[in-house]
C-alpha cells in the first residue's frame, strides 16, 4: 500500500495557497467579500489547515505561522517538469454530497526510479506530494467556508509493475512517506476507490497494512475486470463525473487537471 499511501497522500493534496487566500474573492459564494472578510477568512483557513497538518508527523511542531509559510511557500514552488510529468491527476467534479472526487492516474508511476536516483529525488518527490496535497486542500474550502470537507478518490493503478514492491530501498522509502502523511490523509479522504489494481498492488497494500491500519477500511480494491468495479462506480457517480474510459459520460470535463499534460 505503499505507493497507494504516496499517492493518496499526493493526491490527498493541497493547494491552499496563497492562490487560494488571494482568490478568496473568486470561491466565495457571494462574490463580493470585504477585505475585512478576507483577512478573517484567510486566517480561518490556515487554522483549519493547520489543524490538520499537525496530526502528522512532517508537520506535528509547527506553529501556526510555520504552517503557513510552509503553505505560501510550497504554493509558489514550480516543481521540475519531470516530477509534473510524473502522473495525472484531476478533480473530476463534486459528488452528490458535495465531495470533491480526484482521480489520479498512478499506474505510471516509478518510485523506484526516483530512489534510483538517489536522495536529491526523493526529497524533490516528497516536496512534489506536498505541492498535491495542497491542490487537494484547495477543494476541500471551495465554498468559501474555512469549514473543510472530505474527499473521494479514485486510483487508477493500470500498468503498475512488480519491480516496484520487490526492490528494499524502494519499499522503505515508500514506508518512510507513508508514515509522515498517513493522518493527513486519513483526515481528509471519506473514501478511495482502487482500480486495475493487480498483483503488485495488492502486495504493495500487504506489506503496508500495518502502517495504513483504519485508513484501509476507508479503501476498496478492485483488479483489472472492469466489469467488476464499472458498475460501482456508475452506482456511486452520477454520469458527468467520471471519464468516458471508466462507463462515465462522453462529454465528461474536469475541474481542474494537473501533471503530465495537464490536460486530456
Ligand atoms: C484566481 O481565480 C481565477 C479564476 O478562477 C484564476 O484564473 C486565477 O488564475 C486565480 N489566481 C490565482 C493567483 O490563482
Ligand atoms: C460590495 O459591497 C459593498 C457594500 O455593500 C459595496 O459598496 C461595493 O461596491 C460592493 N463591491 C462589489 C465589487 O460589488
Ligand atoms: C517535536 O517536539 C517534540 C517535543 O519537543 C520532540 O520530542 C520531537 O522530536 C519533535 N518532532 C519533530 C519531528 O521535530
Ligand atoms: C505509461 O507507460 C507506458 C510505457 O512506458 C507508456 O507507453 C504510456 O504512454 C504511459 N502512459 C501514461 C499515461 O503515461
Ligand atoms: C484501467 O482499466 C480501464 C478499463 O479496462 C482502461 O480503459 C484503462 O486504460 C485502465 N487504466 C490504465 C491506466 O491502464
Amino acid at each position: 500500500m505503499a505507493i497507494v499511501n504516496i499517492v493518496l497522500i499526493f493526491v490527498c493534496s493541497l493547494h491552499i495557497t496563497s492562490a487560494i487566500i488571494q482568490n478568496t474573492t473568486t470561491i466565495a459564494k457571494n462574490g463580493n467579500v470585504t477585505a475585512a472578510r478576507n483577512r478573517l477568512y484567510k486566517n480561518e483557513v490556515y487554522t483549519t489547515a493547520h489543524g490538520i497538518l499537525t496530526k502528522s508527523e512532517v508537520f506535528r511542531n509547527f506553529s501556526l505561522s510555520e504552517t503557513e509559510n510552509w503553505m505560501d511557500e510550497i504554493s509558489k514552488w514550480k516543481a521540475p517538469k519531470k516530477l509534473e510529468a510524473f502522473f495525472r491527476y484531476y478533480l473530476a467534479g463534486y459528488t452528490d454530497d458535495n465531495l470533491p472526487l480526484w482521480i489520479a492516474e498512478v499506474g505510471n508511476v516509478s518510485v523506484r526510479q526516483v530512489v534510483e536516483e538517489g536522495e536529491r529525488s526523493m526529497d524533490l518527490l516528497e516536496k512534489y506530494g506536498q505541492k498535491v496535497l495542497l491542490n487537494v486542500f484547495r477543494s476541500l474550502f471551495r465554498n468559501g467556508s474555512p469549514e473543510m470537507s472530505e474527499i473521494v478518490a479514485i486510483f487508477d493503478f493500470g500498468g503498475f509493475r512488480m519491480s516496484e514492491v520487490t526492490h528494499l530501498p524502494t519499499i522503505t522509502y515508500m514506508m518512510k512517506i507513508m508514515k509522515r502523511y498517513v493522518n493527513v490523509v486519513d483526515a481528509c479522504l471519506q473514501q478511495a476507490l482502487l482500480i486495475n489494481a493487480t498483483f503488485a498492488v495488492q502486495v504493495l497494500i500487504d506489506r503496508s497494512r500495518p502502517f495504513l491500519g483504519h485508513l484501509l477500511e476507508k479503501v476498496d480494491i478492485y483488479g483489472a475486470n472492469k466489469n467488476k468495479w464499472i458498475p460501482v462506480l456508475r452506482r456511486k457517480f452520477s454520469d458527468d463525473l467520471i471519464p468516458p474510459w471508466y462507463g462515465g459520460a462522453k462529454n465528461f470535463k474536469p475541474v481542474s487537471v494537473f501533471g503530465l499534460n495537464a490536460g486530456f
